[in-house]
């Protein structure tokens, strides 16, 4: 299974510019000092971004405005290390700072279940397009655009009427949407959201947030390898260096899996469990495919006793080609790989092919940390119970 390649906001931006979308000045920044740095470079009043791919961030106070870099310097000291939904920021955008009239929401993202392409759209955006959907459904709009027409200015113009805006408006605000689809098309997008799109006080319409999910299958049309690294946080990265299907979520649940049908069920159940057990949720998504040897399983545990947000790992494996007393063997070999680095709790379930001679290497080996379950229910259970302590 391929996975898609979430941008930072920094990158979404200068995507958007290179297609002339309108954007603001942004230059990234890793400390404090280069924060003011940047905040004196761009002038006047600046915005200081979390960069972390998250959405909510001005919720969890990572996007503040500063009157000089004095301010943008202090304020970022306050957001460096901040938390959003399980991301630490590592850097910030400094922004050029936008006096809003009115934010929008424009998106188009390919809609696997109906195999075409959507666009969503609202003239009441800024709020998070969840929240949006669920509090105010009949504001926005959704168009399934044909993949042989795209959007070309008349789609743009009805989009826009469809989403609320007025004549005048709708007319300021299509042309960015062509562009945006532009975007979304040569670039392989399965996402491009720009959430809130805003007329200025100037009566500029101007992208200020951007999303943008790159199509992993269409990697070798693009020569952006680096983009591709910096998009990805430190676990990802390693993983990927590894070979791993590896995507970090928000919960503490760390879960492998071999399959990814068999790993995404396992999300299922762990979510399932964690609402009896202080709601926790599942930490991850990784498959560590069909050949599970010592060495994979090593690397997959090694990236999730990683992650500081996991309390508890779920390894659940079914025994295929690869059978599962080998399976064991790659645990018994990760942990003596690991040797204190393991510390976290480890729920075993096995079955499939050699399930009892799996259990019964886990079993000799007698490891303080794993707890062998036979089914996948009460194994997901124990997990959620052990992350909850
Ligand atoms: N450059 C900017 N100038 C002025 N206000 C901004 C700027 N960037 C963001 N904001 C304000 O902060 C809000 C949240 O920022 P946004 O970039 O959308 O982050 P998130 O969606 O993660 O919360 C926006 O809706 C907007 O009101
Ligand atoms: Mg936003």
């Amino acid at each position: 299974m391929e996975i898609d390649v979430d941008l930072f906001e920094y990158q979404a931006r200068d995507m958007f510019e290179a297609y002339g979308v309108p954007v603001l000045q942004g230059i990234t920044a890793d400390t404090p000092e280069e924060v003011e740095a940047a905040a004196a470079k761009i002038g006047g009043v600046v915005v200081v971004k979390a960069q972390v791919k998250a959405g909510g961030r001005g919720k969890a106070g990572g996007v503040k405005v500063a009157k000089s870099p004095e301010e943008a310097k202090e304020l970022s000291k306050n957001i460096f290390g901040l938390d959003i939904k399980g991301h630490i920021v590592k850097r910030v955008m400094v922004a050029q700072g936008a006096s809003i009239e009115k934010e929008f929401y424009f998106s188009v993202l390919l809609d696997r279940s109906n195999r075409t392409f959507l666009s969503l759209c609202s003239v009441e955006g800024g709020m998070e397009i969840e929240q949006l959907a669920e509090e105010r459904p009949e504001a926005l709009a959704k168009v399934p655009v044909d993949a042989t027409k795209g959007i070309d200015l008349a789609t743009a113009l009805s989009i826009a009427k469809q989403g609320g805006f007025d004549d005048e408006t709708a007319a300021k605000v299509a042309p960015v949407f062509v562009k945006l689809y532009d975007v979304f098309v040569k670039e392989d997008a399965t996402l491009v959201e720009v959430n809130p799109l805003i007329l200025s006080a100037d009566g500029e319409v101007i992208a200020l947030d951007g999303k943008v999910s790159l199509d992993d299958n269409a990697e070798f049309r693009h020569e952006r390898e680096s983009m591709e690294r910096d998009a990805l946080d430190p676990l990802e990265a390693k993983a990927k260096a590894m070979d791993l299907n590896y995507v970090k979520l928000d919960g503490e649940v760390g879960i492998i899996g071999n399959g990814a049908g068999l790993v995404m069920s396992t999300l299922d159940v762990v979510a399932y469990a964690g609402e009896k057990h202080g709601k926790v949720r599942p930490a991850n998504f990784l498959d560590i495919g069909g050949g599970a040897s010592a060495e994979v399983m090593a690397a997959g545990l090694d990236v999730i006793l990683n992650d500081p947000q996991v309390k508890s790992v779920f390894v659940n494996v079914f025994g295929g080609i690869t059978a599962c007393d080998a399976v064991a063997n790659g645990i018994v070999g990760a942990l003596k790989t690991l040797g204190d680095k393991a510390t976290k709790p480890l729920v075993v379930r096995l079955d499939g092919n050699n399930v009892l001679e799996g259990r019964y290497i886990l079993n000799e080996f007698a490891h303080p940390l794993v707890t062998l379950v036979d089914t996948m229910d009460d194994a997901a259970d124990k997990a959620a119970e052990l992350a909850n302590r």
